[in-house]
């Protein structure tokens, strides 16, 4: 197999990388060249690379994309990892409609118009632009990335494959949200943690990758929401899973999402936060609850929690931010967990 990768350098592509390069596939990247490369580092030096800015408004754009075609290049599949915006998605998906037999597009399940129906399948609403030329990314990251994959697949039809990972997480993760759990556990002590015990979901991005490297090895297009596990996992059963792959000793505190609130920790991510963590309400019932049979059936597996957990806790350990404090990206501080405890521990 012959894979063009977009992207390749950030979380997810090292991991695809890594699953192809065991396949013995032949692999080209695109990407500007400005994210270093840091995982897999012996798997890159047989990677080709193509250079440019995938933004064909931006220097010299797909150029070298373009070259390669014209010089006679084909490949099985390409995955898009990097696309946020309809225009820029556009604009690579028109250019190798007639280089590639499968386009494999990476959106989100942040996609969905609700996020209220538990289970919900892909055959839920998306969201949809106001105002169909903005491309800020940041304030309509779920209605661009609909509308990027409504682009690839109005140009290539049943050749095109949409996955909809929920939060990725594993080793590489740079966002803290899964990773501060396994690295707080290992610390130790009393750990704050959310009493309530919502419905949780994510994907090891390993196992994220091995399905997008299935999917265009066998040519599956459609729609698939990628986030694990097989079936219901509650965030306490998720807290209890990161500490079963510790040795230190751990006792989890628990705070009330009034406590909470009052006292300014955020849910989800950000400093400060509840990382990983949504209180229950109606709005959010379906949020980390989306239906993945259709990606099941079609390939995706998951490995156990506590070989996410260890891994995600070992990569962290030999990281260069092994000794930094968490709670800055995700997750609390030290210095405001041991307040919130010291409050707790106060009749
Ligand atoms: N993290 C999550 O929990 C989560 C959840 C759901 C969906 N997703 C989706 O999963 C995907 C993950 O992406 P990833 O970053 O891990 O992919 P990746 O393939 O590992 O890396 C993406 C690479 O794209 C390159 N790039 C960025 N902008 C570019 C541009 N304008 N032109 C050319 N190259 C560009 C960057 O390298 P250079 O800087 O060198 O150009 C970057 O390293 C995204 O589509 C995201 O929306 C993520």
């Amino acid at each position: 197999m012959k894979l063009l990768v977009l992207g390749g350098t950030g979380f997810l592509g090292p991991h695809q990388i890594d699953q192809a390069e065991a396949r013995e596939w032949e692999i080209t990247i695109f990407n500007r060249g400005k994210t270093p490369v840091r995982m897999f580092q012996d798997d890159f030096d047989k990677v080709k690379r193509l250079y440019g800015d995938r933004d064909p408004d931006k220097g010299e754009g797909l150029k070298s994309i373009a070259e390669a075609i014209a010089a006679g290049e084909r490949w099985d599949a390409v995955i898009d990892n990097s696309g946020y915006v309809p225009r820029v998605a556009k604009a690579s998906a028109e250019l190798l409609k007639d280089a590639c037999r499968q386009y494999l597009f990476v959106s989100t399940i942040s996609v969905y118009a609700s996020n209220a129906e538990a289970d919900a399948d892909e055959s839920a609403a998306v969201e949809t632009l106001e105002d169909p030329a903005t491309e800020e990314v940041a304030r309509y990251y779920g209605p661009l990335k609909a509308a990027c994959e409504r682009e690839v697949q109005s140009v290539y039809g049943d050749r095109a494959t949409i996955v909809r990972p929920g939060l990725i997480v594993g080793p590489g993760d740079p966002t803290d949200r899964f990773t501060y759990w396994p690295v707080r556990c290992h610390r130790g002590g009393r750990v704050l943690i959310p009493a309530a015990s919502p419905r949780t979901q994510f994907v090891d991005v390993r196992d994220l990758a091995a399905f997008t490297i299935n999917c265009v090895e066998q040519g599956h297009g459609g729609v698939y929401n990628a986030t694990g596990p097989r079936g219901p996992l509650y965030f306490r059963e998720m807290l209890d899973g990161c500490k079963a792959v510790v040795s230190t000793p751990v006792e989890f505190v628990e705070a009330s999402d009034e406590f909470l609130q009052e006292h300014g920790v955020g849910a989800w991510m950000g400093a400060n936060s509840m990382a990983m963590f949504i209180p229950p309400g109606p709005e959010y019932a379906g949020f980390s609850s989306r239906s993945n049979t259709a990606a099941i059936e079609h390939g995706l597996t998951f490995r156990p929690l506590a070989e996410t957990a260890k891994a995600t806790l070992d990569w962290f350990l030999a990281s260069p931010r092994a000794g930094e404090p968490m709670g800055t990206r995700a997750g609390l501080t030290p210095e405001k967990e041991s307040e919130l405890l010291a409050l707790l521990a106060t009749p």
